[in-house]
């Protein structure tokens, strides 16, 4: 059993269960995330909105079957890492434009200043994307539940346009950004527009997001591929009216963006520096709700230069200094000869790492004495969905959890990391589910996985 006797660089046993609070230390991209109840956090083209010392997130609650809307999600937390469940903040209404049979996406809050009250703004459209506009909600409590109204007027009209975002300046105005460029701002008390103050200048420029730092604004979108990955870029300017200027990609140009697409970027400040973490969705159709990750990152920013130049797996930030710091996940191969590891079927050594299986049904198990679990694996073109389950000693299931395995480049990453657990001895099984991540787009291009991989190559614990 040597092999799964590793160790987990700096994340430290907090020793809570799943149920209790404090499940991660960290921020980690890529992995889904378990909630206070032990859910996967459901929350994505999301936002986050900071209100009296709590973080709320506010995103788009998926199931794994339909892309319907089925409502928007509300968490909150105090550290960004353990995301406690509030409530559907707007749930699926009864008819309508956001009822049964309709898409609802990017669902942003903001507060208004001059009345006090939240306003959560979104895509509403048709299954098929033919009857976009951007709707509002309105709510007294943060957490809402939100009233929809229907579509956001400018000059009596719906701003008939899909990908959209919000900025809230300095301030307080209010602005709704879509996609290619445009920017509008709201009217006091945020419920019309008032005025365009930018058109579109792109083509594409989806999932807009923009953030400012001293006299600068920076607009980050992505490029036109559905739910596909692909390298996102930015402008800046020192007005909102522009001009915008061009500056290209910001994380590694092949790397899309880390595999990600733009939500948002939400300034912590701190007593010592502000960290801009900007906020991406892995996404994977039909499996939103249980495998499409988080990629949460520290910009680095300075002067009109902004870049992910890493992948952080996990990192931290102080909530009174600001001030971001990287961690180390070190996980060990598991090798050919291992004897703690169980193979069931067909599985083969794989030239890049640990060993590999399309074929439905088979199993990867092995036991260990831990408190929280973490598997690296092999994310490949053709990879697809591993069914993940945790078992304590009695045998019971205390964690089931998908993992998309699939990526457009192959690389090895951290592709699940369990919250912490009660210190026991688990067994689990890794098997592959013979599904994949597909995505057939607007343009009617079918994109996503090829195959049915699952790759695992090394397990991490915190004893
Ligand atoms: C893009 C958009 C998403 C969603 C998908 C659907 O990724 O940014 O919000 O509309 O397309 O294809």
């Amino acid at each position: 059993m040597r092999t799964v006797i590793v160790f987990l660089a700096l994340i430290g046993n907090v020793g809570l269960s799943a149920q209790t609070k404090k499940a991660y230390n960290a921020i980690f991209s890529g992995v889904p995330w378990f909630d206070d109840k032990g859910n996967t956090v459901s929350a994505h083209g999301a936002n986050i909105v900071k209100d009296k010392g709590k973080y709320y997130l506010f995103g788009e609650r998926h199931n794994d079957t339909s892309n319907a809307f089925v409502g928007f999600n509300c968490y909150s937390s105090a550290d960004l890492y353990n995301w406690k469940f509030e409530r559907i903040a707007l749930p699926l209404q009864a008819s309508g434009k956001l009822g049964p049979n309709r898409v609802g996406e990017r669902p942003k809050v903001m507060k208004c200043p001059s009345t006090g009250e939240y306003i959560m703004y979104m895509h509403a459209d048709t299954l098929g994307y033919v009857d976009q506009f951007v709707g509002y909600a309105t709510a007294k409590n943060i957490t809402g539940p939100y009233t929809f109204h229907g579509p956001l007027l400018y000059n009596g009209k719906p701003i008939k346009k899909w990908d959209m975002g919000t900025f809230q300046d300095k301030e307080g105005s209010g602005y709704v950004l879509l996609h290619g460029g445009d920017i509008y701002k709201l009217s006091t008390d945020y419920k019309s527009i008032s005025e365009q103050v930018n058109k579109a200048f792109e083509r594409g420029f989806e999932s807009p997001a923009i953030f400012r730092k001293d006299s600068l604004y920076y607009f980050l979108g992505s490029d036109l591929t559905g739910w596909e990955r692909n390298d996102n870029y930015y402008f800046t300017a020192t007005s909102l009216k522009g001009p915008w200027i061009k500056r290209g990609f910001f994380a590694p140009q092949g790397t899309l963006t880390w595999n990600s697409q733009t939500t948002f970027v939400l300034p912590i400040e701190g007593t010592k520096e502000t960290t801009y973490l900007f906020m991406g969705d892995r996404w994977s159709f039909p499996k939103q709700a249980s495998a499409a990750t988080y990629v949460w990152q520290p910009l680095a920013v300075s002067g009109y230069n902004i870049s992910l130049p890493g992948f952080k797996e996990a990192w931290t930030v102080d909530q009174k200094t600001g001030v971001g710091s990287s961690i180390t996940v070190k996980g060990e191969a598991i090798g050919a000869g291992d004897t703690g590891i169980t193979y069931t079927g067909n599985w083969k050594q794989d030239t890049l790492a640990g060993k590999s299986s399309d074929e439905k049904g088979a199993i990867v198990s092995f036991t260990v004495k831990a408190t929280q679990i973490g598997i690296f694996g092999l994310a490949r073109p053709d990879g697809g969905y591993a069914g993940i389950v945790i078992r304590n000693s009695k045998g019971e299931t205390v964690l089931t959890s998908n993992v998309d395995f699939y990526s457009k480049y192959p690389v090895v990453l951290l592709k699940f990391m369990g919250p912490v657990l009660k210190k026991d001895t688990y067994t689990v099984t890794v098997s592959v589910l013979g599904e994949r991540w597909w995505w057939k787009e607007k343009s009617g291009r079918l994109s996503g996985s090829k195959g049915h991989y699952v790759s695992v190559s090394s397990v991490v614990i915190s004893e």
